[in-house]
């Protein structure tokens, strides 16, 4: 079978796709109907073997170990270096506030971060008496080659380190632009920097699109969500923990899961990355997402997904450059799925508007304000044909 082949065939799948044409998934993927009947055997077997019985927790036990696991492998990382958690944003903030922190330590944040993440930052600075820098990349992105952008965002790296930089906030797949930065190349020069700041990468764009493994386990933090590109369901996400961040991080939101002893609340923390893990969640969940990860490997290793990726969004990628009017945010055809563009003399909100009221499902950024369509190893030919001659009747 060519991976062409299993993408099609993992769009059967998804009810959500066969109805609407639609390009949303770095906002949330399409829940595949193995998944949701794994979710829901889950709900039944937990009743079946009687909640908060012990005859559950075996299973409890299962379910939360064959995720863990799943998820650390697509990492590259132990199952002791991954904490599950609700989303993305919960994967970044509870191990950042758990840093040893000393006042007048500086935060350098890139100027692609998500909002809440940066908020997150901005509060933490509050508190604790740090600063907080920028590190400018979504110009470079927009105007350099995706061959050159590495270097150029290393020179950027150097030239806003300071001697009191404590942490660098930087995704892996911009969630704006869409380009790649250089995850492991940023952590191997952060290392040689005598404060050694720690390296929090957001991976929400890049878990479930590109391969992920040799940036997680670079990084010290690195937070994603099975609700995206993973086609899971929402309310479950990872993040994977450095060795170093486990030795020297504190939980910040605690409960019963981030103790050795559950029962004890003299208990010592777990030494391992469940520390950062707090107390009941949606066990039925895990479930459905080790199956949508496992639906997604059968569709082809990482590396063959992404090259499907990119086939779909250098297809988009190049008939907008045919639509007069529209101009795309990188000036080539992206290094994954997301295909940033404008269209000129039409608000970004009216576009999403009138495509919507077509049955087609793009979504608008604020900052820079565009308008941004996901192409994943589910998307057709067809599908981006109906897009770019909805763009061109609007033009
Ligand atoms: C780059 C990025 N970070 C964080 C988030 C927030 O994700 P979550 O709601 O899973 O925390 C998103 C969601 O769109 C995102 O695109």
């Amino acid at each position: 079978m060519t991976p062409q082949h299993t993408g099609a065939s993992l769009r059967e799948l998804c009810p959500a796709l066969a109805n609407k044409t639609y390009f949303n998934y770095g906002g949330q993927g399409p829940l595949p109907t193995p998944a949701l009947e794994a979710i829901t055997a889950s709900w039944r077997r937990i009743q079946e073997l009687g909640p908060f019985t012990s005859a559950v927790w075996p299973f409890v036990e299962q379910e939360t170990a064959r995720v863990r696991q799943a998820l650390a492998d697509w990492c590259g990382v132990g199952p002791h270096r991954l904490a599950l958690t609700e989303n993305v944003t919960s994967g970044c903030v509870l191990p950042l506030w758990g840093l040893p922190w000393q006042e007048g330590d500086a935060l350098l944040i890139s100027d692609a971060e998500h909002p809440g993440v940066v908020a997150a930052c901005q509060e933490l600075a509050r508190r604790e008496g740090l600063s907080i820098a920028t590190l400018p990349v979504l110009e470079l992105c927009r105007s350099t080659p995706q061959a050159e952008l590495d270097a150029a965002v290393l020179q950027a790296l150097e030239q806003h380190l300071s001697p009191r930089t404590r942490l660098v906030a930087l995704s892996h797949l911009l969630w704006n632009s869409g380009s790649v930065m250089p995850i492991a190349a940023v952590a191997d020069q952060l290392r040689q920097h005598p404060q050694r700041p720690w390296l929090l990468v957001d991976a929400a764009q890049s878990m479930g699109s590109i391969p992920v493994a040799e940036a997680a386990r670079a990084a010290d933090i690195y937070a994603f969500t099975g609700h995206k590109w993973c086609c899971g369901p929402e309310g479950l996400g990872g993040v994977a923990l450095s060795e170093r961040l486990l030795a020297e991080g504190q939980p910040t939101l605690i409960g019963w899961r981030s103790l050795r002893h559950e029962a004890s609340a003299g208990s010592s923390f777990h030494s391992d990355a469940r520390r950062f893990e707090v107390a009941t969640s949606c066990l039925p969940l895990c479930s459905g997402l080790a199956s949508s990860l496992e639906l997604l490997a059968a569709a082809g290793s990482a590396e063959q997904r992404l090259e499907q990726i990119q086939a779909g969004s250098a297809r988009l990628w190049h008939g907008l450059q045919q639509i007069p009017g529209v101009q795309t945010l990188l000036p080539e055809p992206p290094p994954a799925g997301l295909v940033s563009f404008t269209l000129a003399g039409h608000s970004t909100a009216a576009v999403v508007e009138q495509l919507g009221a077509q049955g087609i499902w793009i979504r608008r950024l604020d900052d820079p304000d565009c308008l941004r369509a996901c192409t994943h190893i589910t998307t057709s030919e067809a599908e981006i044909e109906t897009l770019l001659a909805a763009l061109r009747a609007l033009a």
